[in-house]
């Protein structure tokens, strides 16, 4: 299973994609977990010691090539890359990072996002076999194609209507890219009025919501002691969400299909 997670800035993707990691892990799973946001911060929600952090490897820009048939391939074996620019996270998770750029006026990281793309599309696909995509806050990891590899899409929403609609654009963009398996998770739900919101806007537009997580200050207390929230709390209401989330997408062999 290979699954992106997108939304809106802040709305909670890193703190979601790190805690499905940690959670499909400790099920037995080989997780992969990808860093693509040029602002990388999944390392810490994966419970990476945070004074590793500025060592962790980033993945090198020389790993495409053209194909005889005008495609691209990766100029080494996916584990050849995994073996020597991963890092291994609690649990056992596997952490790729895209990239952190060091120097300003160096310009853009398309060709990484292309290198990610084709990282995810070579990624093993056997049954235990996960991988978790982190993206960053743009429309643009549907526009460049980074996610299109990716079986499933997992668009975070916060009750308020930029974000649902954000999420809304997203899941549009994803179902363009050819990803049929959509789902919207909402993040930092307080009350049954915000659910309703979430509810009613998914319902208008078509979408199906694959999970439900609280607000809960235990995400933000994690990450004020730079801890994962699993390592600070595995009881929490909101890793317990992730965690039933994963028995939805679990259940219906992968992510729910958006009605056509
Ligand atoms: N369920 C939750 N309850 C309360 N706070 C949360 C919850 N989920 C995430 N947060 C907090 O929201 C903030 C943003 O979370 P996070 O960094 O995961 O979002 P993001 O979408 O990855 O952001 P970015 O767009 O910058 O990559 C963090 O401070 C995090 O601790
Ligand atoms: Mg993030």
């Amino acid at each position: 299973m290979k699954l992106a997670v997108a939304g809106k800035g802040g709305s909670g993707k890193t703190s979601i994609s790190g805690t499905l990691a940690r959670l499909f892990a400790r099920r037995g799973h080989d997780v992969l977990a990808i860093d693509g946001d040029s602002n990388p911060n999944l390392a810490l929600t994966l419970g990476v010691d945070p004074d590793l952090m500025d060592a962790v490897p980033t993945l090198p820009a020389d790993l495409l090539r053209r194909t005889g048939d005008g495609g691209i391939e990766l100029t080494r074996s996916f584990d050849e890359v995994a073996a020597t620019h991963s890092l291994e996270a609690p649990d056992g998770v596997r952490l790729l990072v895209m990239a952190l750029p060091k120097y300003a006026g160096t310009g853009c990281l398309c060709s990484m996002h292309a290198v990610v793309k084709t990282l995810i599309q070579a990624a093993p696909t056997g049954e235990h076999d996960v991988t978790i995509l982190d993206t960053e806050a743009s429309p643009e990891q549907f526009s460049r194609g980074t996610t299109q590899h990716a079986d499933g899409v997992l668009t975070v929403v916060e009750p308020y209507y930029k974000s649902m609609e954000t999420g809304r654009r997203m899941a549009a963009l994803a179902l363009d890219l050819g990803i049929p398996e959509i789902g919207i998770v909402a993040n930092k739900v307080r009350d049954e009025h915000e659910l309703e919101a979430v509810q009613e806007f998914a319902e208008a537009n078509g979408l199906r919501i694959a999970g439900v997580v609280p607000f809960d200050g235990n995400m933000q207390d994690a990450e004020r002691e730079r801890r994962s929230p699993f390592d600070f709390n595995a009881e929490a209401p909101a890793v317990g969400a992730i965690n039933d989330l994963i028995d939805g997408v679990l259940a219906n062999g992968n992510l729910n299909k958006v009605p056509s």
